[in-house]
């Protein structure tokens, strides 16, 4: 995912520390050449031969360390970076970082590089609470740095609060967000994803095997791109992307109103969300008694939003809609195209293995009015930027 690119990572002194070397690993893993700095106080935490053997560079820790291969580690390394991440970030580094001090090798490596810089705080709550450093923190943000927020939670030092640092998978987000070109900066997107539950009494419901995987991928992908994500989503069991303004729904008509109400000021909506085509009739105020012999549910249509949006549809704006058969899949993607006005149906065939529900990968024909293409089995976050990447050109061809 990040091959070729250089990622310094800048480990300070917290007991946090010790995550740093799973992270050290997982960034080694993805093709990055991950360099490592840390403070001197990091060391007492952590051995820097942990850093080392797991990403096969040596860790520099003292500016005026007589053993390195370049004289001036600190300006070499900030030149090769393509982000740098610090985790854990501790008050007194983040404090550094906001004054420009540079004292040793992490925070004048910092103060040199040019490249987009991300900083993980990690500790104690009332440090991490204390208005100096919010202040700091701010003025990090101000500076354009980035900042992935602490959780909350019992802290080593037996407090409990906010200042633990954040899981991994935020941290790799905010790096594979700090690597990714803006070229969606300015646009509103909504997306919507996950299946709909229509309730046929307080207990049951009629819904479908949607996990919301394929449109949580696309909200995350337009989001990393810049966009300005709305993600309107059924229940799912999925945590909403870092940084997009999430809409939970439960039934169709729900998402209808949430969808419609958004709907002018977006120029793209990409609807992935498996929508209940039927709803029961009526809901059932107590719970249906079980009864001998059959049972029969009338069901009623619900409202289609994708044809809606067609029908609305403001100047500029491009809709995309996932179409999901067990047959003729081309044929009726095509017709939904037509039908329902759209830009583009993404079809994809569940009856094909790596295709459909839950899986991580999908296999899609891209359709517009120029045609049909087929793009190979791929993984969803791959699916989601093929699809945006396209979205993209197709408003830029019709123009804003
Ligand atoms: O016609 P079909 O339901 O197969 O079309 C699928 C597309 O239409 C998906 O993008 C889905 O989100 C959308 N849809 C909708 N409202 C419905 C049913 C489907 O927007 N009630």
């Amino acid at each position: 995912m990040f091959d070729g690119k250089t990622i310094v990572l800048g480990v300070s002194g917290g007991i946090a520390a010790y995550k740093a070397a799973q992270l050290a690993s997982d960034l080694g893993k993805t093709g990055a050449d991950v360099h490592v700095i840390m403070t001197r106080n990091a060391t007492e935490f952590v051995s820097p031969m942990t850093f080392e053997t797991l990403v096969n560079n040596r860790v520099a820790v003292d500016t005026f360390d007589r053993g390195f291969e370049y004289n001036v580690e600190h300006v070499a390394l900030a030149k090769k970076a393509d982000v740098f991440l610090i985790a854990p970030a501790t008050a007194n580094v983040i404090a550094k970082m906001a004054a420009g001090i540079a004292d040793d090798m992490l925070t004048t490596t910092v103060l040199a590089a040019r490249c987009p810089k991300i900083v993980a705080p990690a500790m104690n709550t009332g440090m991490y609470d204390n208005p100096v450093t919010q202040r700091n923190l701010q003025t990090l943000r101000a500076f354009g740095v980035a900042v992935v927020e602490p959780e909350s939670g019992y802290l080593a030092c037996g407090d409990t609060g906010r200042g633990r640092l954040a899981e991994e998978g935020a941290l790799l987000e905010a790096v594979r967000d700090a690597l990714t070109p803006k070229d969606l900066a300015g646009l509103s997107v909504l997306v919507t994803a996950g299946p709909t539950r229509e309730a046929i009494d307080p207990v049951r419901y009629i819904t479908n095997h949607s996990t919301g995987k394929m449109g949580y991928e696309v909200a995350a992908a337009a989001k990393r791109r810049g966009a300005s994500v709305t993600l309107v989503s059924g229940p799912t069991s999925l945590k909403p992307p870092y940084g997009v303004t999430f809409v939970p729904v439960h039934t169709a008509q729900e998402m209808f109103d949430e969808v419609t109400s958004r709907a002018s000021a977006q120029q793209m909506v990409v609807k992935c969300a498996a929508v209940a085509d039927y709803r029961p009739a009526t809901t059932a105020e107590d719970k249906i008694k079980k009864q001998d012999g059959e049972m029969q549910i009338a069901l009623t249509r619900t409202r289609d939003i994708l044809g809606w949006l067609g029908e609305h549809r403001v100047p500029g704006q491009v809709l995309c809609g996932f179409s999901m058969e067990t047959r003729d899949m081309v044929e009726n993607s095509a017709a939904k195209l037509e039908k329902k006005r759209v830009d583009m149906i993404v079809a994809n065939n569940l009856k094909e293995a790596g295709a459909g529900f839950g899986t991580e990968t999908n296999i899609v024909t891209i359709l517009t009015k120029a045609g049909a293409e087929p793009l190979p089995i791929m993984g969803k976050d791959q699916v989601a930027d093929e699809v945006l990447t396209r979205l993209l050109a197709l408003r830029t061809e019709t123009g804003p």
